[in-house]
């Protein structure tokens, strides 16, 4: 935090200072973080008091000044703490954080968005511009219009690099974002079909993307996916210095001799003008490679030598849960939790990946639903059941509601009719591949417990709100092996 005078605040927002319990006169100096959960505040905090649908942010000051806070933001007068007083709280924070960021022209802010990656991508950044300067980033996947200034109101007087992850559901949304604070570098990873039954059709979400890049001034830099034809277009939408990033030759940040560890780990030679450097992730999945590229064009961007982004590229490990998050059981299975999120792009992705790992071993999808997808719901599940016995997954296990399509997908393409459990004692014994539908996740942990055998690779990954992480990490914890009887 930058710190600031409650005065300096009303002066910023165009509000009134109520004294509260202090009485005039008193003028706090916020000093500590910004929030807007009252739990979250600590000494020196200033505390903004949102109406939300189920909550009034004002019910909670008390509870913001026993945790410390000093000066609240709010829409009426409060009696527990000073604040300022405006009739928008929303316009005034986004004020406030604009106004910190703009006094602090030494903070290189940089914008993310895409339809998946982005978290991955910001942790990842993160990391590596940790190494060449104070670097802040949001936490988790805060990438609204509060994740925003939230995170903005992080910085301090000597941060270098800003990383705020853009979230976006509809048109606007990451034109408003970018009006908070101007990013200088904007990163759009992809543009597939997340969120597209609020977007209405593909090209609706690259609209939507590419209000970062218009965003961006002509001193800055687009880092774009060259080989996605959506983001590539993009380059006829900024005024800013366009960096290509994929294996495509129009890139000017490329991956070469990309391969796969036996643990599903990629490496590759990055390349870079005349540079060419190793790069060998600790991350799981192909799909973090386009992630890496967008992270060292970043990187170069901002002035770090090739060789040092290629190792800490190497060093990074994943910061947030649930994203490809591989756990090796006692008893010799493998579980790759991947259920923070889910959409066909990262699901095309994960399956990849369970294939590269399972190699000589047998390997389960477990999928739940994949939401918001709208009308095309449907082909999109059976698409990706197919898929998975395309890649040669052994096991498929479509969970819950609105997957019954992943299951006649894996069917289609020559599963066998049954209930994934070919190998179960006293069953028959089917050759190649299987797949299953159950309601629930608890049918689905006890057919995997009584099923799982040492060496299997279990990949679990829905969207957030199937819940499947849970799942994940029930098998992660069981102590395996099953029922032996
Ligand atoms: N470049 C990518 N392409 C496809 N899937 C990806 C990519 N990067 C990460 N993923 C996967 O997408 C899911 C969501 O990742 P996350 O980084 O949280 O994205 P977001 O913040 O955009 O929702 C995870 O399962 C992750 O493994
Ligand atoms: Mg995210």
């Amino acid at each position: 935090m930058i710190p600031v005078r409650l005065s300096e605040i009303a002066r910023i927002t165009g509000g009134l200072v109520h004294h509260g319990p202090e009485g005039a006169g008193v003028d706090p100096l916020v000093d500590g973080p910004v929030v807007t959960d009252s739990r979250e505040a600590a000494a020196g905090s200033l505390y903004i008091a949102r109406i939300g649908e189920a909550l009034d942010g004002h019910d909670f000051v008390a509870a913001a000044r026993a945790q410390g806070a000093v000066a609240a933001l709010t829409s009426r007068p409060v009696d527990d703490l000073p604040s300022v007083v405006v009739p928008d709280v929303q316009a005034a924070f986004v004020a406030l954080a604009g106004a910190l960021v703009e006094g602090n022209p030494g903070t290189v802010v940089i914008g993310i968005t895409g339809s998946s990656g982005k978290t991955s991508t910001k942790d990842l950044l993160w990391s590596v511009l940790a190494h060449h300067g104070e670097t802040v980033a949001n936490v988790g996947s805060l990438n609204s219009e509060v994740g925003v200034p939230l995170t903005i109101c992080r910085i301090t007087p000597t941060t270098a690099y800003l990383i705020l992850e853009m979230g976006s559901r509809g048109i606007g949304h990451i034109d408003y974002l970018t009006r908070i604070a101007q990013p200088q570098i904007g990163v759009v990873l992809n543009v597939g079909t997340a969120h597209v039954g609020e977007f209405g059709s593909r090209e609706a979400i690259g609209r939507a993307k590419a209000e970062l890049v218009q965003a961006l001034p002509a001193t800055g830099f687009a880092v774009l996916n060259a080989d996605d034809p959506i983001v590539w277009g993009m380059s006829a939408l900024t005024v800013a210095k366009v960096i290509g990033v994929g294996e495509s030759e129009q890139a000017g940040v490329r991956a070469l001799d990309i391969c796969l560890d036996p643990q599903g780990r990629p490496s590759f030679t990055l390349v870079a003008g005349q540079g060419h450097v190793p790069v060998a992730l600790g991350f799981h999945g192909e799909h973090h490679v386009g992630n890496a590229l967008a992270v060292a064009a970043v990187a170069l961007a901002v002035g770090m030598p090739l060789a040092e982004i290629a190792a800490a590229l190497g060093e990074a490990r994943p910061l947030s849960r649930w994203r490809m998050e591989v756990h090796e059981r006692a008893d010799g299975v493998t579980i790759v939790n991947d259920a923070y999120n889910a959409n066909p792009d990262s699901t095309r992705a994960a399956l990849k990946a369970l294939a590269a790992m399972g190699s000589g071993r047998r390997t389960w999808a477990v999928l739940g639903e994949m939401r918001e997808l709208g009308p095309e719901s449907a082909r999109e599940h059976e698409a990706l059941g197919r898929l998975a016995i395309r890649l040669g997954v052994s096991r498929v296990v479509a969970v819950g509601e609105g997957t019954q399509p992943v299951d006649e997908g894996a069917r289609a393409e020559g599963a066998y009719d049954g209930d994934a459990d070919g190998d179960r004692p006293g069953g028959p014994a089917r050759p190649g591949s299987g797949s299953a539908w159950v309601p629930d996740t608890d049918s689905a942990f006890e057919l995997l417990r009584q099923n799982l055998a040492p060496g299997d690779v279990v990949l679990v990954k829905s969207s957030r709100d199937a819940g499947l992480r849970w799942l994940g990490d029930r098998l992660r914890d069981d102590t395996g092996a099953g029922d032996p009887s």
